[in-house]
């Protein structure tokens, strides 16, 4: 075991404790978009909850059980194993007249051995940032292979059985764009120049070690997307197997159609909550945390490069993305982002030397989700960035490695990549220069 590993006692210990904190149940239950999805997808779906027993795996204040109790379920089983919030849920759930059908149980789920009664139906708010975050998706996988009616040791279950299997959520995409952040970038390339008269470019390094490393939980504007988004893992509630999760690849490829910067990617996820097949998935209701639509507290997560790349129209960037539950802490994950070479399009055929663009980024971020501003949740996020020539992914090298013909960003030389970048930044600085 890594010295640095968290004994996984300590971590479900601390994991759970961070949920006595009233101010991360407030935030949920301020979040409408999250709560008005389960509240449709229960209330819209009474038919199945009639007379059903349910299992609320992660109760908290006891919402999504008093829900269930109101579209007509017999029992709901509202589990929580965090030491204190049980208690207000009992409380919210007696005011309400609905202590004979919620049973709250303050435990881990993972130390239940059966329930009195068969369980029909799960729901659940598991989802972290990034979707993957904390981990609690393996809880649900547990609950769903050992309690749900039908699923009796998950391997042997026949597609007809997936099909009356019912987990609210029942799907969940994760989402990945390119973004620009002009405001990072004018910071990086002009504020530290000449600052109250001092040339302060020395702490650009720092910076980029430090901030530009972090995983940052913040909105985006639509406006900084500089390509639709590409769907990048999907998960069927019914069928995901907590071995699925440990580490968790794709590619996409963005075909740039206008000239322009990438300073990171973003990503964000949207839940479905079908009740049977997949063909009724979409017109089912939706969970969704893009930055095109209302706000959650989910926000999206932003991953910085260590250095802008500037893809030409008519390049692609394709992109190796990588989710690997973290060593140390099985609640986290590294992030490692890869662009092996931008592929250059029909504008730059006349380019003869051929630039390659790579990016490693490794995050390994400790942070408890739900609330940057709650005191104790300090995010803690270490990662690795390197750029490197190689087209090798799994060499690592640092800035000064870069190739020599690789060109600094701006650079004067006569190449057509070289003079379009150097436009462009003239012109991005022209307009986003504070006078
Ligand atoms: C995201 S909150 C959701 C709370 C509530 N369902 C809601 O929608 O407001 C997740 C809750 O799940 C609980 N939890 C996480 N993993 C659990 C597990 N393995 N067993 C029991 N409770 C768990 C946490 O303590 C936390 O209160």
């Amino acid at each position: 075991m890594d010295s640095e590993q968290i004994d996984d006692n300590n971590l479900d210990k601390q994991y759970f404790e961070s949920y006595d904190k009233f101010q991360v149940h407030e935030l949920m239950l301020r979040d409408r978009p999250r709560v008005t999805a389960y509240y449709d997808a229960i209330m819209s779906n009474k038919h199945l909850f009639e007379n059903k027993v349910i299992l609320d795996v992660g109760s908290g204040t006891g919402i999504l059980s008093m829900f269930a109790a109101k579209a007509g379920a017999k029992l709901v089983y509202a589990v929580d194993a965090c030491p204190t919030i049980c208690d207000l849920a009992v409380e919210l759930i007696k005011c309400n007249h609905l202590q004979d059908k919620i049973q709250v149980i303050n435990k881990p789920i993972e130390d239940i051995d059966k329930f009195d009664e068969n369980i029909d139906i799960i729901i659940s708010e598991w989802m972290g940032f990034y979707l993957f975050h904390e981990s609690m998706l393996e809880s649900v996988i547990y609950a769903r292979d050992h309690f749900l009616n039908l699923s009796s040791g998950n391997d042997d279950i026949t597609s007809d059985q997936n099909e009356s299997i019912i987990i609210f959520p029942s799907h969940a995409y994760l989402y990945c764009a390119p973004f620009v952040d002009q405001n990072i970038r004018i910071e990086l390339n002009t504020m530290w120049k000449d600052y109250f008269d001092l040339n302060m470019l020395s702490i650009l390094p720092y910076i980029k070690n430090s901030n530009l490393k972090e995983c940052i939980i913040e909105t985006i504007e639509p406006s900084q997307l500089v390509h639709d988004a590409q769907l990048i893992q999907s998960i069927d509630l019914r069928t995901i197997r907590i071995d699925d999760l440990y580490i968790m690849r794709s590619f996409c490829e963005f075909d740039i159609d206008n000239t322009c910067i990438i300073s990171g990617f973003c990503f964000w996820f949207d839940c479905y909550f079908s009740s049977n097949n997949n063909s009724s998935i979409l017109r089912s209701t939706r969970l969704t945390t893009s930055p095109y639509s209302i706000k959650t507290h989910w926000k999206q997560t932003l991953v910085f490069l260590t250095e802008d790349i500037y893809p030409l129209k008519g390049d692609t960037v394709p992109v190796n993305i990588k989710f690997k539950k973290s060593l140390k802490n099985r609640r986290q994950y590294q992030l490692s982002i890869v662009i092996k070479k931008i592929k250059e399009g029909f504008m730059n055929n006349n380019i003869i030397d051929n630039e390659n663009l790579n990016n490693d980024l490794n995050i390994r971020k400790r942070q408890r989700r739900r609330s940057s501003t709650i005191s104790s949740d300090k995010r803690n996020i270490n990662d690795n960035k390197s750029m490197h020539k190689s087209s090798d992914s799994s060499s690592s090298n640092t800035d000064d490695d870069i190739d020599s013909n690789e060109h600094p960003i701006p650079c004067s030389c006569v190449r057509d990549r070289c003079k379009l970048i150097k436009t462009i930044l003239e012109k991005y600085n022209e307009e986003n220069t504070v006078q």
